[in-house]
């Protein structure tokens, strides 16, 4: 039987997951777990590097991710989920990984260079987040990850990554770090609720896994549809609409989402109704996952004793990537000792 396929994704906690992300990433994780050894970090350590100042901010954020993992269906029995700060390893690995990228290679990461102008850094960006990258390739390597999952905003760390992968290999003539594939995303990106390309806790147009029933209700309400949709008589556009989009993901009727769509093109079907029904829509799929959600809520503890015995299984595995690292350098001093 061929081995399994070794997958690693990570979320930086800096807020509650939402339904971008379950489309984006969460429902292809939740698959891969049957089939692939997966890993899923939660990247506290990378959510640093632009929160320095505020680490209470992230250590909430870490329970509520894990939270909204367990609630949506990644299984602590197939799935190994860690806190990335709580192995070690990965940060010495940077630091030896650090010495085989350029500087200026780094300034002209496309998505680091993205997130400096959201972030208004310009000269006074931390050297930390500069490096980030670097850290990311370490996540990966660790684990000999196979397969990464990741959305576009995210193929320059991959390449970063390969790029240290057979710059290691080559410098030190080995065939130690294993260069992980892209998985070629299938998956929608889900849009705001104001219409924009991205859902986003910051851009203030995201619904959370674990929205309450009034909040979604409002934000269902408020949502951004076709503006040239004055009069319930006129024709609407579909393409687009972010209300249809969201249809097209979690409406599981899909006939009468058939029929609403050629409605809403022909005339004669108000943004209200359609709302109404979006909001049926996604308190059928949010419902179940509140209710799971509150469940581990209650029991904190069980969740914690997960994240650290997965954060010790994670070490154990980064530790001997780690080993063999050195080796392949001849910094394993120790171990030379003994052959003196
Ligand atoms: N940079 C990723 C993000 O912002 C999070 C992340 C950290 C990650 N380490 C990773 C993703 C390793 C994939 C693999 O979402």
């Amino acid at each position: 039987m061929d081995k399994k396929k070794i997958v690693l994704t990570g979320d930086r906690p800096t807020g509650p997951l939402h339904l971008g992300h379950y489309v984006g990433s969460l429902i292809n994780r939740v698959h891969l777990q049957d089939t692939a050894q997966q890993f899923i970090m939660i990247a506290d350590a990378q959510a640093l590097t632009d929160n320095a100042d505020n680490p209470e901010k992230i250590k909430q954020n870490i329970i509520e991710v894990a939270l909204d993992y367990l609630s949506v269906g990644i299984d602590p029995n197939k799935s190994v989920i860690f806190i990335q700060s709580m192995v070690p390893q990965l940060f010495e690995l940077t630091m030896y990984y650090l010495n085989l990228v350029s500087w200026n290679r780094l300034k002209h990461n496309p998505t680091v260079k993205a997130e400096i102008t959201q972030r208004g850094f310009g000269e006074t960006v931390p050297a930390g987040f500069m490096i980030y990258p670097i850290s990311q390739a370490a996540d990966i390597t660790a684990f000999k990850a196979d397969i990464v999952p990741v959305g576009e905003d995210q193929l320059p760390m991959l390449e970063q990554t390969s790029e240290i992968v057979r710059k290691f290999n080559r410098t030190y003539q080995c065939d130690v770090l294993v260069e992980p594939k892209v998985m070629a995303s299938k998956l929608m990106r889900l849009p705001g609720t104001d219409g924009k390309a991205k859902m986003s806790k910051s851009l203030n147009n995201a619904i959370f896994l674990s929205e309450p029933f009034e909040s979604l209700s409002k934000k269902v309400k408020r949502m951004y549809t076709d503006p040239n949709h004055l009069k319930v008589e006129d024709p609407g556009k579909v393409e687009g609409n972010p209300v249809f989009t969201y249809l097209d993901a979690f409406a599981t009727d899909k006939e009468k989402l058939e029929e609403m769509k050629a409605h809403y093109q022909r005339g004669g079907l108000g943004d209200s109704v359609v709302k109404k029904y979006l909001l049926e829509v996604l308190e059928d799929f949010i419902a179940p996952i509140r209710t799971e959600r509150a469940r581990y809520a209650q029991d904190k503890e069980y969740v914690y004793r997960i994240l650290k015995e997965h954060s010790e299984k994670a070490a154990a595995i980064a530790q001997q990537t780690l080993d063999e690292v050195k080796r392949a350098m001849g910094i394993d001093y120790f171990l030379e000792k003994v052959n003196i």
